[in-house]
């Protein structure tokens, strides 16, 4: 039986897994996806060779590549059906909602699981990542009463994105932009919705279950649905002269700062460099946002005050900002981000098939036991009249 002392709130330091797939070392901020730096891959890879090399565990060859990148983009249309069950969704909903719910129907039309073939296995992977975009874009079309923008075959992944969202074909730099966050968000190790993957996986369920389940732990304020409240923030604070006396006031009230801290990471997140250099290169190439000055009196602020706990910005802290210039709305920041995870998702969804054992860790009971059963009379009872009870100690 396990002791108290093995029980580890939210399984911190607790090995869930053991994995080639990427790597983290919080100390120095490192971050790599099959032993690459994340800063190599966003340099020089895209968003579908890092999903190859996390799913397949090598860099493709220029065929590998070139087969994969085709046949996600002749998979990007949604079946009539998943666009009509969309239609009768509430414009009001969060898109996150929208995506969990799109993702388990595809379940529906592909529900066949040979888990042991690896044909299967591609098919879900393609299928996976060229139809959640269409998916999140489509939504995106629809709550604003238009028919959603059918992908176009010549426009790469990022650049297909952008133009079903914006329904404009993007400037070249703003869909490598756009890529490259891709790359960044791609993978992270056993986080939240990483382990749900594996936990929903472990049970060999279908991978659009997998996938489901995976976007609805995501869509949690303290995971993937940061990067949204980070904006709401950036909002709230209104000008940089208000910045010090917001931080003051959350630490004072013991309330999280949006898009900052980490379990692994004790400095400032690689991700949140990158993309903080994205956001720069956006802002002088299209124009510049004043949340960004406001976003760096917040990092100093946060910094001076809770920087010696190791709380520094995280991956959602400027993504925000990049996508905003993007054209993209808040609500969809946390589904762009499950675009992009899903990569990540596959890979351990893959690999969890390969060693599996089903997850079922075990509990400490902290309750009663031998307890009587009492009846509903003698409940409703008690509560009517409490006082009888007491001078009783038995029903009227
Ligand atoms: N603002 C203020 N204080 C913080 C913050 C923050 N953002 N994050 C951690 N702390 C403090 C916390 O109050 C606690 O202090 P004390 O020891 O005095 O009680 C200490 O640091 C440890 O915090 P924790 O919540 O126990 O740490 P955790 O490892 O369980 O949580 C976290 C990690 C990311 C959930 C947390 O830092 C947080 O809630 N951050 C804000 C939400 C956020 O930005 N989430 C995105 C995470 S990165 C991307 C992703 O996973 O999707």
């Amino acid at each position: 039986m396990a002791a108290i002392e093995d029980y580890k709130p939210g399984l911190a330091g607790v090995p869930a897994a053991l994995s080639e797939i990427s790597y983290v070392e919080g100390l120095q901020g490192t971050l790599e996806y099959r032993g690459i730096p994340i800063h190599e891959l966003a340099q020089h890879s895209s968003f579908l060779e890092s999903c190859f090399l996390l799913i397949w565990g090598h860099l493709p060859s220029l065929d590998e590549l070139q087969a994969f990148e085709h046949e996600i983009r002749y998979h990007r249309r949604l079946k009539y059906r998943i666009r009509d069950m969309m239609k009768c969704f509430p414009e009001s909903g969060h898109p996150m909602d929208a995506l969990q719910a799109c993702s388990a129907a595809l379940g529906l039309f592909y529900s066949r699981r040979a888990l042991d073939d690896p044909e299967y296995i591609r098919a879900a992977v393609v299928r996976l990542l060229a139809k959640i975009p269409t998916m999140v874009a489509a939504f995106q079309m629809m709550r604003k009463g238009n028919d959603p923008i059918q992908p176009r075959d010549d426009l790469d992944y990022a650049a297909n994105f952008l133009y079903m969202m914006n329904e404009r074909e993007p400037d070249p730099l703003a869909a490598k932009i756009f890529d490259v966050c891709l790359v960044l968000h791609a993978e992270h190790t056993i986080n939240a919705s990483t382990f749900s993957a594996r936990v929903t996986a472990s049970t060999l369920t279908d991978p659009y279950g997998v996938i489901a389940s995976a976007v609805g732990t995501l869509a949690g304020p303290l995971h993937g649905g940061a990067n949204e409240e980070v904006i709401e923030m950036l909002e709230e604070i209104g000008s940089v002269d208000r910045v010090e006396a917001y931080i003051e006031g959350r630490i004072k009230n013991k309330q999280k700062i949006m898009g900052f801290g980490h379990r692994v990471y004790k400095v400032k997140d690689p991700r949140a460099v990158i993309l903080q250099g994205l956001a720069e290169k956006l802002f002088a190439e299209y124009g510049g946002d004043r949340y960004y000055d406001i976003a760096l009196a917040v990092e100093q602020a946060v910094e001076k005050r809770l920087g010696a706990k190791g709380i520094y910005p995280n991956v959602d802290f400027y993504s925000g900002l990049v996508y905003r210039r993007l054209g993209i709305p808040s609500d969809l920041f946390t589904p762009v981000f499950a675009i992009a995870r899903v990569g990540g998702w596959l890979a351990h969804w893959k690999a969890q098939l390969g060693e599996n054992r089903i997850f079922r860790p075990t509990q400490i009971y902290s309750g009663q036991h031998a307890q009587p059963y009492i009846s509903i009379e003698e409940r409703t009872l008690s509560k009517v009249f409490p006082s009888l009870e007491a001078t009783n100690g038995k029903k009227a």
